[in-house]
């Protein structure tokens, strides 16, 4: 397509930016609330939220807060939450056998949230980081974060999720060939209709500190996880994951972090044309929350304009931490 652009004062383009009514005829995308994922913490006990102090406004919460919260998530419209949980370190293990615990915490949740509030979508997330001690999303053997072996965890890990009840599993983990084994398991299993929203092309990225301290991970991690994650000086592999994940069984596929990889968002968009979501992660939120915290900018603004830039970049959704902040003020 070609930008046609007659010759002034044929054309002035500020005749469709005149007015409120104006632009908004013009506008070429929109925020809505069908757009968001919120991305929850949970821990346990009864009752309790406790703060996270590096993401301003966000709180873990036991099993019993969490379910009102998804209640109000839900009564505001919001279409899916994504539970993450704080797992107790006396769980974790070398082989991360509490991720496939039926009566794990995250798989707890996941019921208690589908029995009292089932219009939720549920979305988890298929990795072992919370559940060994050394922070990864594998399983560390002398050192290295063992491909295959993680994979036979991961599927494990998943169809607990799916027999929960969960709607969406979130693969976050990196790892080569989990996709198709996970949709395989998945099928013999009897959930054909489990869909797979894959971490496709997810970044070795600074962006995630906040989130550690969320789960519980930061102090925790062992070196980096630039053997899994990828280099953020490429492009052309976030395509080959991105096929490869959907020639494997991924029904979305997602871009994280989010705003510095809206090329990739694009790019994802042109070249598949499928459901195409970004992860708005901790730090990004964390930048914003403390931006504004400063009277800096204008938080609300530009959380607002962060997300349209979902929008435009091609994204149908957005993992979000501001996801009822957005809400609120939508349904305002
Ligand atoms: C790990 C996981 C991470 C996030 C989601 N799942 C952190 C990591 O890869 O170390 C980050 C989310 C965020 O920063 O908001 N499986």
């Amino acid at each position: 397509m070609t930008p046609v652009v007659a010759p002034f004062p044929l054309i002035r383009l500020r005749r469709t930016r005149r007015t409120p009514a104006l632009r908004a005829l013009t506008r070429q995308n929109t925020l809505t609330v069908d757009d968001l994922i919120w991305p929850v913490f949970v821990m346990e006990g009864q009752d309790e939220a406790h703060a996270v102090p590096s993401m301003p406004g966000v709180e873990r919460l036991t099993i019993d807060r969490l379910v009102d919260a998804a209640r109000s998530a839900a009564d505001l419209g919001i279409p899916a939450i994504c539970i993450f949980p704080y797992i107790d370190p006396a769980l974790k293990t070398d082989q991360c056998e509490e991720a496939w615990n039926t009566d794990n915490l995250s798989n707890r949740a996941i019921r208690a949230i589908k029995d009292a509030v089932p219009d939720i979508a549920v979305m988890t997330d298929v990795a072992l980081d919370p559940y060994n001690a050394h922070g990864h999303d594998g399983i560390v053997r002398n050192g290295e974060i063992v491909n295959d072996e993680t994979v036979d965890a991961l599927v494990k890990m998943a169809l607990e999720q799916a027999r929960a009840g969960a709607d969406i599993l979130g693969p976050s983990d990196m790892m080569d060939g989990r996709i198709g084994a996970m949709r395989s398991a998945c099928e013999a299993d009897g959930h054909k209709d489990v869909a797979i929203l894959s971490y496709a092309a997810k970044y070795a990225s600074a962006f995630y500190g906040p989130f550690r301290d969320a789960v519980g991970a930061s102090g925790a991690l062992t070196g980096d996880k630039k053997t899994y994650q990828m280099d953020p000086g490429n492009s052309d592999e976030a395509l080959r994951l991105i096929h490869r994940d959907l020639m494997e069984g991924a029904d979305m596929v997602m871009v994280k972090p989010g705003l510095p990889y809206l090329d990739i968002c694009r790019l994802t968009k042109d070249q598949f044309g499928v459901p195409t979501y970004a992860y708005q992660v901790s730090g990004e939120f964390a930048m914003v929350k403390a931006a504004a915290a400063n009277g800096w900018i204008d938080g609300d603004a530009v959380m607002f304009e962060s997300l349209m830039a979902f929008k435009r970049a091609g994204c149908d959704g957005i993992l979000t931490y501001f996801a009822m902040d957005v809400a609120r003020a939508l349904d305002a």
